[in-house]
């Protein structure tokens, strides 16, 4: 088994003082490569502090995150940005969009970012909109789309680059339940089609229940995992 994601020993606090909150508590994980994972957990337990801190949006107090065999507080904040654009992709709940862009621009971006040909641009731009089923919106205004469709541009841009991992913090969270159930099955297939990471933080039973593993949290500790193995320290 080969890992993508190695979370080690990493401690999160913000503030300080009397004001010092710890959101992550000596977290341990380790995400095989091309695996499905869920993070659940009620609000507040640290679920998105660990997602940010595992794609190198945010840092560890202490503590390490390796990913592809590189840990990522080596890499100077040029290099991450490099690195983030051309392994990573993110998809929030908010999605980030721009709204006076069409398709085409709002999935190219990733591409400008990676630094990617300009010959090749069109093509892939082309691929991950017909992998989401918005093709024929190609020119279309990001605003002229629906919710379910704003979403949908949203992971078009995620995949364009073909990322190792995508990250996902509650993806169907203001979408109705049909285009919910669409974005899930969308990220798996990707998921099998691509052999990318997938790493979900989900209220959604129904969406853990797809993913292989999941890994439960509460103040800021992984209490249970399914599928994975981890280590938890205690307070
Ligand atoms: N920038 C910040 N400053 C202070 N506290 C924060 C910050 N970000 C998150 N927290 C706190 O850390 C805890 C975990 O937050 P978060 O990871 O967003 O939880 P979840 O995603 O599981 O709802 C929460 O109590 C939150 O208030
Ligand atoms: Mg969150």
């Amino acid at each position: 088994m080969v890992i993508m994601i190695k979370v080690d020993n990493v401690t999160k606090t913000y503030g300080k003082g009397e004001n010092l909150f710890t959101a992550l508590y000596k977290v341990s994980l380790e995400i095989p490569t091309a695996s499905t994972n869920a993070i659940v957990g009620k609000s507040g337990s640290g679920k998105s502090t660990l997602m940010h801190i595992m794609s190198g949006l945010d840092h560890p107090s202490s503590g390490e995150v390796i990913i592809d065999g590189k840990a990522l507080g080596e890499f100077k904040p040029k290099q991450m940005d490099a690195f983030r654009a051309e392994e990573m992709s993110f998809i929030f709940q908010a999605f980030f969009i721009e709204a006076n862009q069409t398709c085409y621009q709002n999935v190219m971006l990733p591409l400008e970012i990676a630094r990617v040909p300009k010959r090749d641009r069109a093509k892939k731009v082309k691929a991950a909109l017909t992998a989401v089923g918005l093709e024929d919106k190609i020119d279309s205004l990001a605003n002229n789309l629906s919710g379910g469709q704003k979403q949908r541009l949203a992971i078009a841009r995620a995949i364009v680059n073909k990322p190792k991992i995508i990250f996902a913090d509650e993806p169907t969270g203001n979408l109705d339940s049909a285009t919910g159930e669409m974005i899930i099955k969308l990220l798996f297939d990707l998921n099998k089609k691509l052999k990318c990471t997938l790493v979900v933080v989900t209220h959604d039973p129904e969406i853990a229940e797809h993913c292989k593993n999941k890994i439960e949290m509460k103040d800021g500790e992984i209490i249970s995992t399914t599928g994975i193995k981890h280590k938890r320290l205690g307070k």
